[in-house]
């Protein structure tokens, strides 16, 4: 095997933009959602009459474009609420990430009232009630809340939540609409009937993406991503058929065309041919950081993720205790003592998924196990959804 070095790999023929395979925004808007994006127009436009839109329902497998959609049509109606000097706030919540009632209220309040800071933790759910009908009782105001990954929340903490959103236009003077987002076929299941009866009347599906229409998303991608002439039209059509008959998931499609292209560059080729693709297949299942993943307990997936998400370069040890303390939280998980935590950092040091050592940081001025993260942001942002959805 050649030896590579970081001079070598630069020097690469292949990617013009590896990030945009990883984007929520495609580089031309969501292909093959017309059907979709005109449901959802014609069911928020009320929203612009004046009127509260009462729970539309969002359904589809992984990877079909709901949250990407559903965050520009978002974009869209509040450009249009502006033009008509509409007062219209629309809040965006995913309840993978917050799944109690009280950290999804005061996650909305955070959003309607940015001036004023709303603490993670130690509200009651009665407090963070008391304060949401208070923010919301504003005579002309609209709010539109998106909960998305909705299940995470009803499994957890029971419907509550979207019974309560289902009375609330009764009992405050804003208009509030709400729509929820689900990739569980199941989550009828989970809400139980006298929510149902008012929820879930608008269901707006999502369909798994056909061969030809994965096809079409990845073609748009890779002309952005990769240099001219990198990638054929055939090697395309082989990754569109066979995500296409797995689960029909773009995401899933654009990350083995990204492992195309890196076992390609492995090769130093500079062209992605076919018979690359089933060893690119093969080797996404052994992505090693990944796969080890799946085998941590749930409080070290916590102290994973809080480090995942903490963006600093060098981190200590004891503010990644504060913010899986708040992860915690959010998952509505009691946190263990910070003694066990830090040993837990030194089992993840161990297995290779963080660099730390105890050291002297400057930054916050004292002593503390220092924590590095090795990581490109599309594998982070893969862990992250990983650890969300397994925890
Ligand atoms: N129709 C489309 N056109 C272009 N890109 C798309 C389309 N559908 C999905 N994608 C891309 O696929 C990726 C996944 O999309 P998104 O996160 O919106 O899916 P999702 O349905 O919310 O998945 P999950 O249920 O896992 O949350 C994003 O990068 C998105 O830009
Ligand atoms: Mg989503």
């Amino acid at each position: 095997m050649e030896t590579m070095t970081f001079a070598s790999v630069l020097k690469n023929p292949i990617y013009n933009k590896r990030d945009v395979l990883y984007s929520l925004e495609p580089p031309t808007g969501f292909l093959h959602r017309t059907g979709q994006k005109n449901e959802l127009i014609m069911e928020l436009a009320p929203i612009l009459m004046g009127s509260a839109v009462n729970c539309v329902f969002v359904y589809g497998v992984p990877g079909t474009g709901k949250t990407g959609l559903l965050l520009d049509l978002m974009k869209e109606l509040e450009q249009e609420a502006v033009k008509k000097k509409i007062d219209l706030k629309t809040v965006y919540i995913n309840c993978s990430e917050n799944r109690t009632e009280t950290v999804i209220l005061t996650g909305i309040l955070n959003q309607i009232n940015p001036e004023r800071e709303y603490p993670k933790m130690g509200w009651t759910r009665t407090k963070a009630l008391s304060e949401f009908n208070k923010v919301l009782n504003k005579e002309g105001m609209q709010v539109l809340l998106v909960l998305d990954e909705v299940d995470y929340v009803l499994k957890e903490a029971g419907d509550d939540i979207l019974y309560r959103l289902s009375r609330i236009n009764n009992d405050v003077k804003s208009k509030i609409s709400t729509l929820v987002i689900s990739n569980d076929v199941r989550v009828g299941d989970y809400i139980k009937p006298r929510t149902q009866s008012a929820f879930g009347r608008v269901k707006v599906i999502f369909s798994p993406y056909t061969s030809d229409e994965l096809f079409d998303i990845l073609r748009e991608r890779a002309k952005v991503a990769f240099k001219p002439g990198v990638i054929t039209d055939a090697v395309i059509k082989k990754v569109a058929e066979i995500e296409a008959q797995r689960n029909g998931d773009a995401r899933k499609a654009m990350e083995l065309m990204d492992s195309c292209a890196k076992i390609c560059m492995g090769k130093k080729r500079s062209k992605i041919t076919l018979d690359l693709v089933e060893e690119a297949d093969k080797s996404l299942e052994r992505d090693q950081a990944l796969a080890m993943i799946t085998t941590l307990t749930q409080h070290q997936k916590l102290i994973y993720v809080s480090i995942l998400k903490n963006e600093e370069k060098v981190m200590a040890g004891s503010d990644i205790y504060r913010i899986y303390c708040e992860e915690c939280e959010s998952y509505n998980i009691k946190p263990l003592s910070e003694r066990r935590v830090r040993s837990f950092l030194i089992e993840l040091t161990e297995m290779g998924l963080i660099d730390s050592e105890v050291g002297w940081l400057a930054t916050a001025k004292k002593k503390t196990r220092k924590i590095v993260l090795n990581l490109d942001s599309a594998v982070r942002n893969k862990a992250i959804k990983l650890i969300r959805d397994s925890i």
